[in-house]
């Protein structure tokens, strides 16, 4: 395994060349919609995760879940593997073509098919940008609560694929909370209609949640009924300047126990100034070991008046350097800006990523053990923290020095990783809270889920994909 993206071999497509499949594709989709030059192969090929070569042997842009269901009836009659894509701002190669698959790209499949006003939904095909969706939430004041730093260009399939979380998981949970029907194309060909936006349903095991989050291991999602809320009221943002972990945990408590938070997000001091130094501007807060940014809906006074106290009392603890409160959307959206950065920034150091959680009640020793093995390991090597702490979601990064190669820095990182590994295997926690297993970690999902699960979960991939053309080699282990 490499850790460079490089371009596509010069032979990589010609074992297609005249292949009986690529002419039945041709037919369905025309030469505008199956792409075969070295630019968008490389391109749909790869996700953001480093690592892998990418290999497709063609791209196919459906616009309907009928060409999608065409698409897997070939497949299935070929052995075409094929591996759904849509933003491919994935990190965990759970969107990476390496091994001669075909791409099904969603990005022709953007359109608004229904609104119903009553329910406070939409039903969208699976290709819409996320960003799109808040703003066609925004556009009728409703709302649309998933949201991360990639929202400008992932797209609502991705997002159910993985089951994408972000910045507001605190207080409106996961993509799955507002997905209420789901159209599905699975490795039989079959379409699947789930749930159909109904509210209540108890019919049996609800197959909406089985695709949620499957990373296209069952099939490919086309069409999605999305719940929508009523437009909150602006939120108060505050960014804290913090002592370290147990300051941030203490935070933590006394927002979520007294006011209604909506994330609850820190990052450490070297993440900050990289941010800072990339983006030219200056510190809102006094220098800290950490920060914490929060965001309330405050109800009144008496909530502003609640969370200036916390800052008061954590300050004369001396828990507390600063803080800030946003009093006006454009300082909101800088604050947020200095967060949702964070990851683009560190992409230019290849850095080895965590994402892992435990509860949020067992973040103290966690976190404890978790320092105390780094602590323990390479000290040379630079560690930046950050992360949804409110969701029990830590993302901890590991730069790599510029000097080493992608592969010694691989090895070094090693046994730090099993080290986590274990240690949330201890703690019941998960070796990914929110990206996803993809290629990347499926070594590892073991020290999450059971064997008894993982078997369970391989015989149901075999009801859903006989063939095992769906997204082969993601998420289960060899
Ligand atoms: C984030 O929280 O910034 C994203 O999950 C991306 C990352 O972890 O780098
Ligand atoms: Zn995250």
């Amino acid at each position: 395994m490499t850790h460079e993206i490089v371009s596509i071999p010069a032979d990589a497509a010609s074992g297609m060349q005249d292949s009986p499949a690529l002419l039945r594709l041709r037919a369905l989709l025309g030469e505008h919609r199956l792409l075969r030059d070295a630019d968008s192969l490389a391109r749909f090929g790869a996700d953001r995760s480093p690592g892998w070569v990418p290999r497709p042997v063609a791209v196919a842009l459906p616009e309907t879940t009928e060409e999608v269901q065409e698409i897997v009836r070939i497949a299935r009659e070929f052995r075409l593997s094929l591996v759904p894509s849509g933003g491919r701002t994935g990190l965990c190669g759970g969107a990476v073509a390496c091994s001669g698959e075909l791409v099904v790209a969603l990005d022709r499949m953007n359109s608004l098919l229904s609104v119903d006003a009553v329910d406070r939904s939409v039903t969208v095909q699976a290709g819409m940008i996320t960003a799109r969706l808040q703003e066609i939430a925004r556009e009728r004041d409703w709302f649309y609560p998933v949201d991360f730093a990639s929202s400008g260009s992932s797209q609502i399939g991705g997002n159910i694929a993985t089951n994408a979380g972000g910045i507001r998981v605190i207080r409106y949970g996961m993509t799955r909370n507002q997905i209420s029907g789901l159209v599905v194309v699975d490795g039989r060909g079959e379409v699947l209609r789930l749930n159909h936006g109904l509210a209540k349903n108890n019919t049996g095991p609800d197959f909406r949640h089985l695709f949620i989050g499957s990373e296209g291991i069952f099939g490919i999602v086309t069409e999605a009924t999305v719940q929508l809320l009523p437009a909150p009221k602006p939120p108060q943002v505050m960014l804290f300047g913090v002592g370290g972990f147990p300051a941030i945990l203490r935070l933590l408590s006394e927002f979520s126990n007294t006011l209604k938070i909506n994330a609850f997000e820190f990052f450490s001091n070297n993440a900050l100034e990289k941010v800072l130094a990339r983006q030219g501007t200056a510190s809102p807060v006094q220098t800290a070991p950490f920060y914490a940014l929060v965001e309330y809906e405050s109800a009144g006074e008496h909530d502003e008046a609640r969370a200036l106290a916390i800052f008061e009392e954590g300050l004369e603890r001396g828990e507390l350097v600063d803080a800030v409160l946003a009093t006006s959307e454009a300082q909101s959206r800088a604050i947020w800006r200095l967060r949702e950065s964070i990851s683009d920034t560190l992409s230019a150091w290849k850095p080895w990523k965590n994402d892992i959680s435990v509860r949020v009640g067992r973040l103290d020793t966690f976190i404890e053990r978790v320092s105390a093995l780094v602590a323990a390991g390479d000290s040379d090597l630079e560690l930046v923290w950050y992360g949804h702490i409110g969701d029990g979601n830590i993302h901890l990064n590991i730069l790599k020095p510029e000097e080493l190669s992608a592969d010694a820095f691989a090895e070094r990182c090693s046994p730090l990783a099993k080290g986590i590994a274990a240690l949330l295997g201890e703690f019941s926690g998960s070796v990914s809270a929110e990206h996803g297993i993809g290629l990347l970690k499926r070594d590892y999902l073991h020290y999450t889920r059971s064997n008894a699960e993982i078997s369970a979960l391989r015989a149901m991939k075999a009801i859903f994909d006989p063939d095992g053309i769906m997204n082969p080699g993601k998420l289960l282990p060899d």
